[in-house]
């Protein structure tokens, strides 16, 4: 017998308040580079579920490797150390030359929590600097300035600091108190703030990859390099969204500058929860530091799952033996896609620019590639953004229905699936004006 419930079991409708879509869908299953709805309707994803699925739905290796894992028995101990949990450690700082040694988490916000806490233990600081238009994931002290549409109506003069948003009740005002908040790719912001306050850490995602894709200026991330150097504050790279989707040294070992610690999630176990805090030994330490005062505590019943570490370890050894291939395929996928898609715009009487960083792309409905989220927030359209989104999801492709998501194509994708996609595109551009 069924309980019939007069309200939704589920608090706010779906699982993950960021879930939500207009109109609401079900979806049942996945596969490759295509998603299901209870309809049985098929999906061109691009959504890959906020983008950790780099080698496509249910990827037969990754897979394969967790019901091994399964069939040999591999079940939780929580004692001691597993034989795949070192495996997977060391592959990891092998892939990553930032990185000298880790610990695992279940989810990203996680891998924040404990960076934070790290960062705090080797200053002895307790401020933080973060990037306005970033997420760093739940935890209260990253949870402000999101995608706050008031920053249009704000005077804001670069070179200082936001006024505090939280995006979220039930941040402590004392929570508060130690947060400060930035302009991407403004320096002179970041020098302000570090030279007055007494800042643990910097925490930025090295692209800002919330809203889109908004790459560094040239110099920016160096320059952030210098300036935490300069003031003492441990400088962490939010890799969630770039670490592995652009190649395996993450974003830092593309743009060559090494912070002193890294958070990592998605596409590291391809879909799988996991989450990794790691960086230099100097800070890392502090996780058995022999004061005990001074000491971090990191732990977690599910850390190192085997499931998940089976994941990890099959996701990663996929890409680093078929490096060349994998990453050569996802960019030739996304260049595919942005030349199909400025072709598409080129012609139309409003304005568009197509931004990609290999296989990450977005479309902003402004005419110029954005420099930071108030650009975005001044510049794009972000209700025609919506409704081309909404109507490409009624077509078969699947991005997510808020304005500059980012699109993530996978290793599972084809040139059939894009040409698809362009030829889909262009008949609901089609469709839109004409109505
Ligand atoms: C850049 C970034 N950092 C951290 C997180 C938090 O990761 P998780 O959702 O696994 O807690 C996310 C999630 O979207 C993210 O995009």
């Amino acid at each position: 017998m069924t309980t019939q419930h007069n309200i939704n079991p589920i608090a706010g409708g779906v699982m993950s308040l960021n879930r939500v879509i207009d109109p609401m869908r079900t979806f049942t299953r996945a596969k490759g580079a295509y998603i299901f709805d209870d309809q049985d309707k098929r999906y061109i994803d691009y959504h890959a579920a906020f983008s950790p699925y780099l080698l496509g739905h249910g990827d037969e290796n990754v897979d394969d490797a967790v019901r091994n894992a399964i069939d040999r028995g591999a079940s939780l101990i929580g004692a001691g150390i597993t034989p795949w949990e070192s495996e997977v450690s060391e592959l990891i700082v092998d892939c990553v030359p930032g990185l000298e040694q880790i610990q695992l988490t279940n989810t990203g916000t996680e891998a924040v929590m404990y960076a934070l806490r790290l960062a705090r233990a080797a200053t002895g600081r307790d401020n933080v600097l973060i990037v306005q238009g970033g997420y760093n994931g739940g935890m209260d002290y990253v949870s402000f300035n999101l995608m706050d549409s008031r920053d249009v109506m704000q005077d804001h003069t670069p070179g200082t600091a936001y006024p505090l948003r939280p995006i979220t009740a039930g941040i402590p005002e004392v929570v508060q108190k130690t947060v400060r908040v930035v302009e991407y790719n403004d320096l002179s912001a970041v020098e302000m703030v570090l030279s007055n306050s007494d800042v643990a850490a910097f925490i930025l995602e090295p692209i800002l990859q919330n809203v889109g894709i908004i790459k560094p200026e040239p110099g920016y991330l160096q320059g952030v390099r210098k300036l935490c150097d300069r003031y003492g504050t441990v400088l962490i790279f939010d890799e969630v969204k770039t670490g592995f989707r652009h190649g395996l040294g993450g974003y830092q070992n593309v743009a060559g500058v090494t912070p002193d610690l890294s958070i990592f999630g998605k596409a590291v176990a391809n879909g799988y929860p996991m989450g990794v805090v790691g960086g230099k030994e100097s800070v890392m330490r502090y996780c058995t530091d022999s004061d005990v005062s001074r000491r971090v505590m990191v732990a977690g019943t599910y850390n190192g799952h085997p499931l998940v570490v089976a994941a990890a370890i099959a996701t990663l050894g996929k890409l680093r033996n078929r490096e060349a291939e994998i990453y050569g395929k996802l960019d030739t996928l996304g260049q595919q896609m942005e030349s199909g898609l400025e072709q598409i715009f080129h012609s139309r009487n409003y304005p568009t620019t197509v931004v990609r960083q290999g296989s990450a792309f977005v479309v902003y409905f402004m005419d110029h590639a954005p420099v930071n989220w108030r650009d975005i927030a001044i510049h794009n359209d972000a209700a025609y953004d919506v409704g081309y989104r909404k109507s490409l999801i009624e077509n078969g492709v699947f991005h997510f229905p808020v304005t500059t998501k980012q699109g993530s194509i996978s290793f599972a994708h084809s040139e059939a699936d894009i040409d698809q996609t362009l030829v889909i595109t262009e008949r609901v551009l089609n469709r839109i004006e004409n109505s």
